[in-house]
């Protein structure tokens, strides 16, 4: 990937307002919230998505979480059913993620939910954060702004010490009050517990008058790195092809005649940006094979790959 210099910007009205510029022409900014750093980008951008997952270095797209400014702001992309709505209203602003359904035509980037139709939303509550959601007045995806597989960073100095050279700019709002994680919860038939974080269960609870399914509960969904696995399409898809059968649909890459291009001049990061968009390209075209062109293993070729071995693995019926 590409080293860009990293702005430090004070989180004063001249830096928030450059933080809010800089989302908005499709860069990536760590930013404050009262959990943990976080790496922002617009949301509806397939292109500034794809540079959260770059500047981390994930093997695999895990799906994000979009940070809104408000409860009526997160309507205009998700669902409430009254479990969800109780817990909102409770929690938000605040260390609680709601895992919903997408609503359709939500203009959410598919990047960031990795296909899934579901999202996780949460209102934070860090001056920083609001300021910048609302001078930029639009959904931000922002996943924890460390490398993978590094810890959550606390301050922009920790942020610094992994994306430096990764990513626009980090704003320093000092150090985060929470410090840990937010709580993840997805509502349904079943509200469930995905990840323990900074609102202690028992206070969910205590609001829904109700318990939530554990994640080692035999019935509450699967924890949430591997819920990306579940979208793949419908179509048999078959990987590292060069010559596609005549029965095939090609999913290319690089400079070959195929019928959709994950990216003509094989760029990684424009590949990943479409991804998501192109497997659901082929399930509305009712592709049933598909070959799909070798893409190197390397930078954002990893997560690539990643997700289209789990597509192309044999399913459960
Ligand atoms: O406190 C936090 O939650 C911080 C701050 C920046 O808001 N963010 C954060 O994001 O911890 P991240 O990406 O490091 O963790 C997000 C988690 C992942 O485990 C991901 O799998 C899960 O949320 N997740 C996101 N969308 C999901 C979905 N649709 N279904 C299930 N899990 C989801
Ligand atoms: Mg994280």
């Amino acid at each position: 990937m590409k080293e860009r210099a990293t702005l430090q910007l004070a989180a004063d009205a001249q830096g928030l307002s450059k933080a809010a510029a800089l989302v908005r022409q499709g860069g990536c900014v760590a930013f404050p919230t009262e959990t943990v750093y976080g790496l922002g980008a617009d949301a509806r951008s397939d292109a500034a998505v794809a540079k959260i997952y770059e500047a981390k270095g994930r093997p695999s797209f895990n799906p994000l979480i979009v940070h809104v400014a408000s409860l009526e702001v997160a309507r205009e992309f998700v669902t409430l059913d009254e479990p969800a709505l109780l817990l909102a209203q409770a929690f938000w602003p605040g260390a609680l993620t709601l895992v919903l359904p997408l609503r359709k035509n939500a203009g959410i980037s598919p990047l960031v939910s990795a296909g899934l139709p579901t999202l996780a939303v949460r209102v934070p509550d860090h001056p920083v954060a609001e300021a910048i959601l609302s001078e930029f007045d639009g959904p931000i995806a922002a996943p924890s702004a460390n490398p993978s597989g590094s810890v959550s960073p606390t301050t922009a100095a920790h942020v610094l010490r992994g994306l430096d050279g990764r990513i626009d700019a980090v704003v320093d709002g000092g150090a985060c009050k929470v410090g840990l994680e937010s709580t993840i919860v997805a509502t349904g038939p079943r509200p469930s517990l995905l990840r323990a974080g900074g609102i202690p269960l028992e206070a969910l609870e205590a609001c829904l008058g109700a318990s939530l399914a554990r994640p080692d509960d035999p019935i509450s969904p699967q924890a949430p790195g591997q819920l990306a696995s579940h979208y793949a399409p419908s179509g048999q898809l078959r990987l590292n092809v060069d010559v596609p059968g005549k029965d095939e649909v090609l999913l290319g890459f690089g400079p070959v005649e195929a019928s959709l291009n994950l990216s003509v001049s094989g760029d990684l990061l424009e590949a990943a940006s479409r991804l998501f968009s192109c497997l659901h390209e082929l399930d509305a075209m009712g592709a049933a094979k598909i070959a799909v062109s070798p893409i190197p293993e390397l930078g954002l070729g990893l997560a690539i790959n990643d997700r289209l071995r789990r597509a192309a693995a044999p399913r459960d019926t």
